[in-house]
């Protein structure tokens, strides 16, 4: 049955809504009625037996253009005027139009089968300029020619963000619902490992055991990147702790399946304890559901995967 929820985000639209019943929202708490604050944002997907490419579209374009706007957002957080005023314009810019476009979607149905094309279609014109931007940028700031707060690799993580969303789209207009388990390993270890470094270095400096965990945690998705029995021994010798410990949690599940679900489980809690400053760090909470949501789709998709 489609559900509706409140949203308390001030972005957020007044209800949040499944569009048709074959639908599921996703709350950090399972089966929560709403947001448990106002950071979090609901993900709204085709339940595991919905393979309409429409429904698909619609969740997919809706997911998606929040997370590039939030893109569009981080940079400009991170981009003071004094260092970048005119690329940090450029960044509002993104923000602002993606977000546009989400609320769009967001209170929309999803297109009819004949139109599942254009309407991807025109989020993949608006994706295009972004991923040239977040290329551009990204090669200034590692040339040094761009001095603002972003590091290279958070261009360089959000453009493969935004050309893997192109290729999904791509996808998705030729019909095409099914993910392959090896493009979903292969992708999703890589963003989790940049994840994971990206905590790391936006802890504050005393939290050393946090810290540590973030590292070994990166260190197990580099490892499992070589999906199957090979990259769960290579992770389980690098890291014994972890992936055990990962392993023990979710004892059915395989070793990428159980690092996807730990990584989810240890991100829901990061955000509640980032948004109560129980934990010392410079992660703004959008960015800590940000990187949540991620972590979400990621086991979703493998879920799916074939
Ligand atoms: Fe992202
Ligand atoms: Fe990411």
């Amino acid at each position: 049955m489609a559900q509706t929820g409140k949203a308390t985000g001030p972005e957020a639209a007044a209800e949040v809504r499944a569009p048709v019943e074959s639908m599921d929202i996703i709350t950090r708490t399972p089966n929560a009625t709403g947001p448990e604050s106002k950071f979090e944002k609901v993900v709204i997907l085709p339940n595991a037996d919905d393979k309409d490419p429409a429904n698909h579209a619609w969740a997919d374009a809706r997911f998606a253009t929040d997370i590039l706007s939030e893109h569009g957002l981080f940079f400009a957080l991170l981009m003071p005027e004094e260092l970048a005023k005119e690329e940090r314009a450029e960044a509002l810019g993104f923000y602002r139009e993606f977000g546009e476009m989400h609320r769009q979607i967001a209170a929309d149905q999803p297109p009819q089968r004949n139109e599942v094309k254009p309407f991807l279609g025109r989020i993949r014109e608006k994706v295009m300029p972004f991923i040239e931007y977040k290329r551009r940028l990204g090669d200034a700031q590692r040339s040094g020619k761009l001095r603002s707060l972003v590091w290279p690799l958070f261009f360089d993580h959000t453009r493969h963000e935004a050309e893997r969303w192109e290729r999904r789209f791509n996808a998705l207009a030729g019909g095409e619902v099914e993910f392959e388990r090896k493009e979903v390993v292969t992708f999703w270890t890589n963003i989790m490992d940049e994840h994971a470094r990206f905590v790391a270095h936006l802890l504050d400096p005393d939290e050393y055991a946090l810290i540590e965990k973030a590292f070994k945690t990166a260190e197990v998705f580099r490892k499992l990147q070589s999906d199957g029995v090979a990259g769960a021994v290579a992770a389980l010798s690098a890291q014994p702790g972890t992936v055990a410990g990962s392993l023990g949690q979710n004892p059915n599940a395989d070793a990428v399946m159980s690092a996807a679900q730990t990584m989810l489980d240890f991100k829901t809690t990061a955000v509640r304890d980032i948004e109560s400053a129980r934990i010392k760090s410079i992660i703004e909470p959008r960015l800590a559901d940000h990187v949540r949501r991620e972590a979400l789709k990621f086991v979703n998709e493998l879920k799916r995967a074939v």
